[in-house]
């Protein structure tokens, strides 16, 4: 919708796994949302404006395929004569994308891994064959690099070793199937940057957080899923929904986990920079896609406050952690690239968690308690 406004030109690919897989796993959203072809109709009645949708599992080579055939996609709008009825931009968010799901069985770390790394690989292919030129944005996850012990630089480090110097991917460590997969993504998209001289942008996100978009406000049924549940929901979401159904917040062990967070206004603002700065044939540039950072313990201290102030009853649980990862470390990324190309950061302060309190108390009545902890194991 964002590209949309902005006059390009967009075709939305979706096979529904997300929604499928929260029916499965009865991980309910906060409220319903509609079908993509639904939302493409309302957004064409609203703006004027056409979003093409396909539905398609694109981890099937063929599928992927079919859209790079020319004129597989009818943009009966377009008139210029240079439209080759191949893609500029493509952006990669076609993934499964929860860690507690990939590590559910082995039945779950199969379907994630067979779906990310298909859909990279189909994609990496019908690049190669169709449209070399194409920008490819994907979606990785600030997750490869793991917690280290030293500074998390954005995408590369420089090694010297007896006496040499190179330049290589940074270290990455995942501590989930789900991560391990997005690690894997990145060495793939790599590859074809280096075999084929591909353009990549690889933005390495934080948890999103947040609902409100300018979208929205042209109408509220354009908001995107939200999920509360210990399998799909990112944490500053989960926390403040436990909040308004008086749950407590569910801190997985010490708390001192550190990661960076970001609105998903931020989000929107991150990719659209990345496709206007497309990298150089044969180059892979990464960003880190986060905008500060926050223990587990410090964001349940913000929610407890401003959920307080609102009159909710909110306590902390310190839980036994169900997952296998370091409680209390160093971290200390670094996320300057996106800001100096002129995305303006939205901060997690007491007035926006006030917004998102108020948005997540006018669903209070589809909360269920049940759904928000089951203790998947690692
Ligand atoms: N939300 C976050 O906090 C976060 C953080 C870091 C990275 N990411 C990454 O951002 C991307 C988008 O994540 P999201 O949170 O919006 O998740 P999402 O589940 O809402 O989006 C992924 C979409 O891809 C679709 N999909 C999955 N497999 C598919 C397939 N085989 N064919 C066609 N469509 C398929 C799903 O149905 C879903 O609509 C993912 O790549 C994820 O790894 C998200």
């Amino acid at each position: 919708m964002r590209f949309s406004r902005l006059g390009y030109e967009v075709t939305a690919v979706d096979n529904y796994f997300r929604r499928d897989a929260c029916r499965e796993l009865d991980a309910e959203m906060l409220y319903p949302v509609l079908s993509l072809e639904e939302r493409a109709r309302i957004w064409h009645e609203k703006t004027g404006k056409e979003i093409k949708v396909v539905i398609g599992d694109l981890s099937d080579p063929e599928v992927m395929r079919s859209l790079f055939q020319p004129d597989a996609i009818d943009y009966k709008w377009c008139v210029d004569e240079s439209y080759t009825g191949l893609p500029d931009v493509i952006i990669h968010y076609a993934e499964q994308p929860s860690a507690p799901y990939s590590l559910m069985d082995y039945k779950h770390a199969d379907i994630t891994l067979s779906n990310n790394l298909r859909v990279t690989n189909n994609l990496l292919f019908a690049v190669r064959d169709f449209c070399r030129g194409v920008h490819i944005v994907k979606l990785g996850t600030m997750g490869e690099y793991g917690t280290p012990n030293i500074d998390i630089e954005e995408g590369w480090i420089e090694i010297e070793h007896k006496g040499r110097r190179d330049t290589f991917l940074y270290p990455r460590q995942a501590s989930s199937i789900y991560h391990t997969s997005k690690i894997m993504d990145t060495d793939l998209m790599w590859f074809g940057v280096r075999m084929w001289g591909l353009r990549v942008t690889d933005l390495m996100q934080g948890p999103v957080y947040g609902l409100e978009t300018e979208e929205i406000r042209i109408d509220p049924r354009f908001k995107t899923i939200f999920n509360y549940d210990e399998i799909f929901g990112t944490l500053i979401n989960r926390f403040i929904t436990q909040a308004v159904v008086g749950h407590p917040l569910t801190v997985y062990g010490a708390g001192g986990q550190t990661r960076g967070y970001l609105d998903i206004r931020d989000t929107l603002q991150c990719v659209l920079a990345a496709v206007e700065n497309p990298p150089e044939p044969g180059e892979l540039t990464i960003y880190n896609q986060i905008m500060e950072t926050f223990s587990v313990n410090e964001i349940a201290e913000i929610v407890h406050r401003v959920g307080c102030q609102r009159g909710h009853p909110v306590s902390i649980q310190q839980l036994e952690n169900p997952r296998c990862e370091a409680e209390s470390h160093y971290y200390n990324p670094t996320y300057q690239g996106l800001v100096e190309l002129g995305v303006k950061p939205h901060y997690l302060t007491d007035e926006s968690v006030h917004s998102l309190f108020e948005l997540v108390e006018g669903y209070r009545d589809n909360i269920r308690e049940e759904i928000i902890f089951r203790g998947i194991k690692w």
